[in-house]
C-alpha cells in the first residue's frame, strides 16, 4: 500500500510518500482498498502542525476520508462484502491506500456517485450537518450567513442549509467563485471587499439568524452586530490566522491570534445572540452523533438531494500539489487524492 507520512510538521516536503504492505484486518474490522482520499484544509493545519487534535500524534498520516473497494474482512466483521462500493471517514490516516475500518465508520456509495464524488463527502457534510443541525439548530425560514461560500465545508453548508428550507446569503473571496456559490443554493452571492458588510445589509436587511465563519478573525465581530435576538454565531476555523500561500511566522501567528475578537458573558446575555464554536474532528468519537450525521449525508446523497460538488484530483504523489492549491484560496468545491 502507499500512504502519506508526516515525520515531523513543516512545509510540503513534509508529505512523505511510503510504500509498505498491505495490514490485514483485525477482529471486526473491514479492509477497504481506497481508490480516493478527501483533501481538507485542516490537512494543511496537521501539515503544519498547528492542529490541537494532531499534537504528540506525529508521525502522522493526515486526512479523515476515503472511498474505495472492500477487499477484506477481518474475523467477525458484518455489514460489508468483497467487492462492495463504500465511503467512509477516518480520524486521520486517511491519505493511505488501504483502510482498515470498523463498519460503523463506513457507507455504500449512492449510485451515480463515483469514488472521487464519495471521497469528498464525509467531513465537509459531517461538519455542515452537525453545525447546522446540531449548534446553531437552523430553523425553516431563517436567514443564514456562510462565509467561504464556495469552499467544501461552504458549499455543504449551503446545500444542507436549503435541504432545511433556511435561505442563504454567501460570501466568497473572488468573483470567480460567485457562480459556484449560486449553483450550491446561495439565495444571494456577496464577494468580499471593501463594501461586504454594506452588500451583506442589502441580501439581509433584516438582519442574521445564524452565520458560519471559518475566517475567525476579521469578520467575527461585525457579524455579530448583524444577529437578530437569539441569533447564532458559528465559528469552526480560524483560516485568517494562518496567510495565504505560505507557511506561516510564529510571531505573525501570535499576533492574529491576539486579534481574535474576545465576547463577554455579560454582553452575549444582553444583546440576546450566541457565540459557539466546534471542532467535529473530537465528535467523531461520538458514536451516536457520528451515525446521525452520517446517515443523513448518506441518504441526502442517495436519494438526490445532494449535488456532487466540482472535485479536483490529484495522484497522491502529488500531495504537496494539493496542499498548495488549498493554501492559494482560490480553490472551489473539493480537492482529493487519487491511488
Ligand atoms: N471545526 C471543524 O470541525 C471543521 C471541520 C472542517 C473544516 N473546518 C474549517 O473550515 C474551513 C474550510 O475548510 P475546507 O476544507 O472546506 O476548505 P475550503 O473552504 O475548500 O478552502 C478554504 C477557503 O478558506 C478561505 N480562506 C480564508 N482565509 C484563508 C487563508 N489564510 N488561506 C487559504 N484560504 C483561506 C478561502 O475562501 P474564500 O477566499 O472564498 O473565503 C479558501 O478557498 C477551514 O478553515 C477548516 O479548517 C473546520
Amino acid at each position: 500500500m502507499k500512504r502519506i507520512v508526516v515525520r515531523r510538521p513543516g512545509g510540503h516536503a513534509a508529505l512523505e510518500l511510503v510504500e509498505e504492505p498491505d495490514p490485514s484486518p483485525g477482529p471486526g474490522q473491514v479492509r477497504v482498498r481506497a481508490a480516493a482520499a478527501g483533501v481538507n484544509y485542516a490537512d494543511v493545519v496537521v501539515r503544519e502542525g498547528y492542529y490541537e487534535a494532531a499534537k504528540g500524534l506525529y508521525p502522522l498520516t493526515p486526512g479523515f476520508e476515503f472511498a474505495g473497494v472492500v477487499d477484506a474482512l477481518g474475523p467477525g466483521a458484518s455489514g460489508f462484502r468483497e467487492g462492495d462500493r463504500v465511503f467512509g471517514f477516518t480520524r486521520f490516516g486517511g491519505y493511505s491506500s488501504v483502510q482498515l475500518a470498523e463498519p460503523a465508520r463506513l457507507r455504500a456509495m449512492p449510485a451515480g456517485w463515483d469514488f472521487a464524488d464519495c471521497a469528498a463527502l464525509p467531513a465537509v457534510h459531517f461538519t455542515a450537518h452537525h453545525a447546522l443541525v446540531s449548534v446553531a439548530h437552523a430553523a425553516p425560514g431563517e436567514v443564514l450567513l456562510v462565509h467561504s461560500a464556495a469552499g467544501g465545508v461552504g458549499t455543504a453548508l449551503l446545500q444542507q442549509a436549503r435541504i432545511l428550507g433556511c435561505r442563504t446569503v454567501g460570501v466568497v473571496g473572488s468573483e470567480a467563485k460567485t457562480a459556484v456559490a449560486r449553483e450550491f443554493g446561495a439565495d444571494a452571492v456577496v464577494v468580499r471587499g471593501p463594501r461586504l458588510w454594506e452588500e451583506i445589509d442589502r441580501a439581509a436587511p433584516d438582519g442574521l439568524d445564524a452565520i458560519f465563519d471559518a475566517n475567525g478573525v476579521t469578520t467575527l465581530r461585525p457579524g455579530f452586530e448583524r444577529l437578530r435576538l437569539g441569533g447564532r454565531l458559528v465559528v469552526y476555523g480560524f483560516a485568517e490566522i494562518m496567510p495565504r500561500g505560505r507557511r506561516p511566522f510564529l510571531p505573525e501567528l501570535a499576533w492574529n491570534w491576539l486579534r481574535v475578537p474576545r465576547f463577554s458573558p455579560l454582553e452575549l446575555t444582553a444583546a440576546n445572540r450566541a457565540v459557539m464554536g466546534f471542532n467535529v474532528v473530537f465528535l467523531t468519537e461520538k458514536a451516536e452523533l457520528a451515525k446521525a450525521g452520517f446517515d443523513a449525508i448518506a441518504a441526502w446523497a442517495g436519494e438526490g438531494r445532494l449535488k456532487k460538488v466540482p472535485v479536483t484530483a490529484f495522484p497522491v504523489e502529488r500531495a504537496a500539489d494539493a496542499h498548495r492549491a488549498l493554501e492559494s484560496g482560490r480553490t472551489v468545491g473539493k480537492l482529493v487524492l487519487t491511488f
